[in-house]
């Protein structure tokens, strides 16, 4: 059976990874050709700076992709029909009895638009989650890859509850858990190692940990530089640690705003997965708008602060330890995630590691949806 893999950008790394290791482990079970699961990794390039893409296939262990578009940035128009262009050679030469997709970018709908066209079958890794903010761009990219993809592979009950409210069949739907999880939990002797913290002359518990890219928060000067100026009255009092995103490193450019600091806040270039978690697992607070550093929080029991008015994890909010936040509001936020607890809420059901096992029996329990009805 060939399965066509798709990572686009960074998040897109952390989720493909357990599955090509799964797959992996699933062939060295078989004896060779009976039954052999044949993965071929496309990176279709929407990263391609090394610290964006390069660095997480060496630290995540990620063989070389197979195919690579190099689509590189864009508008959404541009960068999703290139990826669309390209993808579409692939399925016509390769023939996938599945394409798999994860996440919520623009990679993720192009190649599900590609696929369903084709006629080939769509797994969605981390379906029906919902911001109900059609603003983000993400959430265009949620519905439409859901309205297509065959086999729904889900992270928690409320993305269950999405889907079925949108008309979605039950039988399509897979409760599988959090595929990140899996690749926190293969890591975390590693990051841990890297005392990341203790590197950057930081104690643990006595430093935030920021990252801010998405464009309702970067793309505006008056709410970036609020926002710096919040950084900066937080470091008065905590250190903050700020890997700064390429997107959001034009922004500070663009709008005269990159010398904008004070000697409590370490701006510096984006790090690797290794680091990340480490800062995560051992600051006393992250403050973010990334999707998935607000489960990797929650995983850590981390208290986090997300900058939006919405979140498509609510689970990280009812269970973990995340809370919105807004600018209006953050001051006091923050204040208060100083003055509670250093580990906050609890880790969700099925985030234990072994959603890539489970998103391959269901994958090859589900009957090829499409059948006689193939193009070719
Ligand atoms: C993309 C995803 C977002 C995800 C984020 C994680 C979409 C719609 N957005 O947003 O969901 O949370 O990745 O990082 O798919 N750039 C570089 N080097 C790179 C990549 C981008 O310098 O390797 C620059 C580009 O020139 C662009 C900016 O960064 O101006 C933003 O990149 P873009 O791909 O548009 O989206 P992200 O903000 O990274």
């Amino acid at each position: 059976m060939k399965l066509v893999l798709v990572a686009g950008d960074r998040p897109n790394f952390m989720k493909v990874a357990p599955l090509l290791h799964a797959v992996a482990r699933a062939n060295e079970r078989r004896t060779a050709g009976n039954g052999a699961l044949r993965p071929v990794l496309v990176h279709t390039g929407q990263h391609y700076d090394i610290m964006m893409s390069e660095v997480f296939f060496r630290e995540l262990n990620i063989p070389d992709p197979d195919i690579n578009l190099e689509v590189g940035s864009g508008t959404h128009a541009a960068q999703t029909a290139a990826v669309m262009v390209r993808f579409e050679d692939v399925c016509r030469k390769d023939r996938p009895d599945w394409v798999i997709v994860v996440g919520d970018v623009n990679s993720t709908l192009a190649c599900t638009l590609v696929a369903a066209k084709l006629g080939i079958p769509v797994a969605h890794v981390e379906a029906g989650l919902r911001s109900f903010d059609r603003t983000m761009p993400e959430e265009i990219n949620r519905l439409v890859t859901d309205v297509l993809a065959d086999l729904l592979l889900t992270p928690s009950p409320d993305a269950d509850e999405n889907l079925l409210r949108e008309g979605v069949p039950p039988e399509r739907i897979r409760r599988v858990g959090n595929i990140m999880i899996d690749t926190l939990v293969a890591n975390l002797p590693r990051a841990r190692a890297r005392r990341t913290h203790d590197r950057l002359g930081l104690e643990a518990g006595r430093y935030a940990y920021v990252t801010l890219h998405r464009p309702s928060n970067v793309d505006r000067p008056d709410s970036l530089e609020a926002i710096l100026g919040n950084l900066i009255r937080l470091s008065r009092d905590l250190p903050v640690v700020f890997p700064v995103h390429p997107r959001t490193q034009k922004s500070l450019e663009a709008f005269g705003l990159d010398g904008v600091t004070s000697p409590g806040l370490r701006k510096i270039p984006p790090v690797g997965y290794h680091d990340s978690l480490c800062l995560t697992e051992n600051a006393r607070l992250v403050l973010t708008d990334s999707g998935g550093l607000q489960e990797e929080s929650t995983y850590f029991r981390t208290p986090c602060l997300t900058l939006r008015p919405n979140t498509e994890r609510p689970v990280t909010v009812t269970e973990g330890s995340n809370r919105l936040t807004s600018l209006q509001s953050l001051a006091g936020d923050i204040q208060a995630v100083l003055d509670g607890p250093r580990r906050l809420g609890r880790v969700p059901d099925l985030w234990d590691g072994r959603t890539a096992d489970r998103i391959l029996t269901a994958l090859l329990q589900t009957p090829n949806p499409s059948g006689p009805h193939w193009p070719w």
